[in-house]
């Protein structure tokens, strides 16, 4: 039999972990399948926003630039309307706590579960010079992040349905081990629109380069969404074209859906040329993030405000995270650490 716990640290009613990685360039596929709603669940849950530097070293991209990419993903999310008064929001190497749990939890977790996770077999046959321990361990840290204030709902799109299932795989086990610790999370699925890339045939993605950027100027953004791919059938402006099969039209369902009619009966008599109608796309995506970029350079001219928002952010994060990890230890029967005092 496993200790019990002296005192267990009581389950949330509903509280909301999300992980977000760090890139350069936050963009509006990450804003409508995740930003837009992590700033709407602060309204109906108590909600934690980790911004998952270590995850990133699994692959070891990028590495000399994390730190600025931590830090611009922190500028984003705050300017967004992550409100550091009512959410933490904290980066994960701050709270080392973070990777304790995550030695804990992998004495729980049977090889066999993680080399069958898709995301894991796809990154191994990426990089098959570098399948290390850390990437097979992904999905555990993943875990840890979550439990480690034993939440209860995690925002997540399809892509991360696997990984939260395998996390919801581990708390059982744990669990039937330890004794009841941790809440099985649940999915908060977002109405997650998939956002293709300018390319029109791929998820947009950073890596893909075929994103618009959430920050920077007007200029750059309407530049960008004029290199979109529309109706490749229409190849003359006096050709009509087929919105159904055009990107530059999708995106105009999320960024100015009342024009959508008008469009569509424009493109399809050759009203409007693809210029123009991705001219009043950009416009209205341009519309839509003034007043987030304007926050956002505001607060990139303040790197000290924003370095201590994630301080304090770390410093409540680890309130919680110390306390949980004071239970764990204790169920898996780790001897209790003497104070000096
Ligand atoms: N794996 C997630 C992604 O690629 C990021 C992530 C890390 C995460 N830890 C998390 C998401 C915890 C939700 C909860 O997007
Ligand atoms: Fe697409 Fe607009 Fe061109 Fe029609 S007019 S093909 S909707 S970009």
């Amino acid at each position: 039999m496993s200790p019990a716990a002296t005192n267990p640290v009581p389950i949330p009613d509903g509280r909301v972990l999300a992980g977000i990685r760090a890139t350069s360039d936050q963009h509006i596929g990450n804003y409508l399948g995740a930003i837009q709603n992590f700033v709407d669940l602060q309204e109906r849950f108590e909600c934690i926003y980790s911004i998952v530097d270590l995850h990133s070293l699994t692959t070891l991209e990028e590495t000399a630039e994390l730190a600025a990419n931590v830090h611009e993903t922190a500028l984003i999310l705050l300017a967004a309307g992550i409100d550091p008064a009512r959410s933490i929001l904290y980066v994960q190497s701050h709270v080392p706590e973070i990777s304790e749990l995550h030695l804990l939890l992998s004495m729980v977790v049977p090889n066999g579960w993680l080399l069958r996770v898709p995301t894991f077999k796809e990154k191994a046959r990426e990089q098959p010079d570098n399948v290390n321990y850390g990437l097979v361990g992904y999905p555990v840290l993943q875990t840890a992040d979550i439990v480690m204030y034993k939440a209860t709902h995690v925002p997540v799109g399809q892509d991360q349905l696997a990984h939260l299932e395998l996390a919801r795989e581990i708390v059982r086990r744990f669990n039937r081990h330890f004794g009841e610790t941790f809440p099985e999370p649940r999915p908060e699925l977002t109405e997650a629109p998939l956002v293709m890339g300018l390319d029109g045939a791929r998820k947009m993605s950073k890596s893909l380069g075929n994103h618009i950027s959430i920050a920077g100027d007007e200029a750059a953004t309407a530049k960008r969404v004029r290199s979109a791919v529309t109706d490749p059938k229409r190849a003359r402006r006096n050709d009509p074209g087929r919105p159904e099969v055009c990107n530059v039209y999708a995106l105009h369902e999320f960024f100015d859906p009342e024009e959508r009619p008008r469009i569509y009966e424009q493109c399809t008599s050759a009203g409007i040329g693809c210029v123009d109608c991705k001219d009043m796309l950009a416009g209205a995506i341009n519309e839509r993030f003034r007043e987030l970029r304007a926050r956002r350079d505001d607060l990139a001219a303040k790197p000290e405000t924003v370095r201590a928002i994630l301080a304090d952010g770390a410093d409540r994060a680890r309130a919680i995270a110390g306390e949980v990890l004071r239970e764990v230890q204790e169920r898996m029967g780790l001897p209790p650490t003497q104070t000096s005092r």
